[in-house]
């Protein structure tokens, strides 16, 4: 990413590229990850499953609750973008400049994977509350209407949960979100690189839009297997309600724990599809206008 020879960019200006492309794969994918955060709701015990596959669930949707409830909590996603990938991704260049060698050589893989999971930490923090209100938000409508908590959209998610359960519950699962992130950006950013890297040298790619899309999709796949079973504890503690004082879930391996016993060890990848399917092309996407917008900046800056 970060060549010697090309003009400088503002850290500015790369965390607000990096939010953008993210504010516009999000866009594209956002009835992915509704459809992956119920998968990851949905208990079926003794081996019979809520639904069968997200193909089944996303019918059920649009037969009950409509269409465009396939976008429930776009707000939210955009603003986990906006807060999330901007800190990630502009933290993680930063860095990337800094530790690069004094005539660009980049950084090797294991500090391109420390600088990813520091990023992805930073990012997690600062968009944790955004990540409440979107798992609140894109669960809502498989509650019945008496337990729904209908929120109107992200701004208004945020002050509720602050007024009604205290603004500590926005950093609800902030812990298991930050660890996603760790082994989200370990995976995704220094797999990315160096699947570009290996390609390049082979020979038969050169630094196009097709060699950008072959390793966000390679990096996509081992992303997505590594980080689902931490994904499916924030998924669920950030979902779930205190009843008289008591908490569904003491913390992110007391999930971990219940789900494995209660639905099987295969229930903690949940959502496998719609993840993945949302991964790889928010990956792409983000990467793809991650890249246009740094080459137009270089032409017209
Ligand atoms: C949400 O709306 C339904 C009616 O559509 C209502 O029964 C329910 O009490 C509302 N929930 C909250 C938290 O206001």
């Amino acid at each position: 990413m970060a060549k010697s020879e090309n003009k400088p960019m503002p850290n500015a200006v790369k965390f607000l590229f990096g939010g953008l492309s993210g504010m516009g794969a999000t866009l594209f994918v956002q009835p992915l990850d509704l459809v992956k955060n119920r998968m990851q709701l949905s208990k079926g015990e003794g081996g019979k499953k809520e639904y069968k596959t997200s193909f089944h669930l996303i019918r059920a949707i649009i037969q009950k609750e409509g269409l465009f409830a396939m976008y429930n909590g776009l707000s939210a996603g955009l603003l986990r973008q906006a807060t999330y990938t901007t800190t990630r991704l502009g933290v993680y260049n930063a860095l990337f400049t800094h530790f690069s060698g004094p005539s660009g050589d980049a950084p090797n893989f294991a500090i391109k994977a420390g600088l990813g999971m520091v990023a992805g930490m930073c990012g997690a923090f600062v968009g944790t509350p955004a990540e409440v209100a979107l798992v609140r938000m894109t669960s809502d409508g498989r509650l019945p209407p008496e337990l729904r908590r209908n929120y109107t959209n992200v701004f208004s998610a945020l002050m509720r949960i602050a007024r009604e359960e205290g603004v500590v519950t926005l950093w609800r699962g902030a812990v298991p979100t930050m660890g996603r992130a760790m082994v989200v950006n370990a995976a995704q950013l220094a797999s990315y690189s160096q699947a570009k890297e290996i390609m390049l040298k082979s020979g038969y790619f050169k630094e196009d839009i097709l060699l950008h899309f072959c390793s966000s999709m390679i990096s996509g796949l081992i992303t997505t297997i590594a980080s689902m079973p931490v994904d499916i504890a924030k998924t669920r503690i950030q979902n779930m309600r205190i009843i008289d004082g008591k908490p569904e879930f003491t913390g992110a391996l007391d999930v971990l724990g219940k789900v494995v016993k209660n639905e099987g060890v295969f229930a903690l990848w949940k959502g496998f599809t719609p993840y993945y399917a949302r991964l790889g092309p928010h990956t792409v996407l983000t990467f793809i206008f991650l890249e246009q917008m740094n080459v137009a900046y270089q032409k017209f800056a």
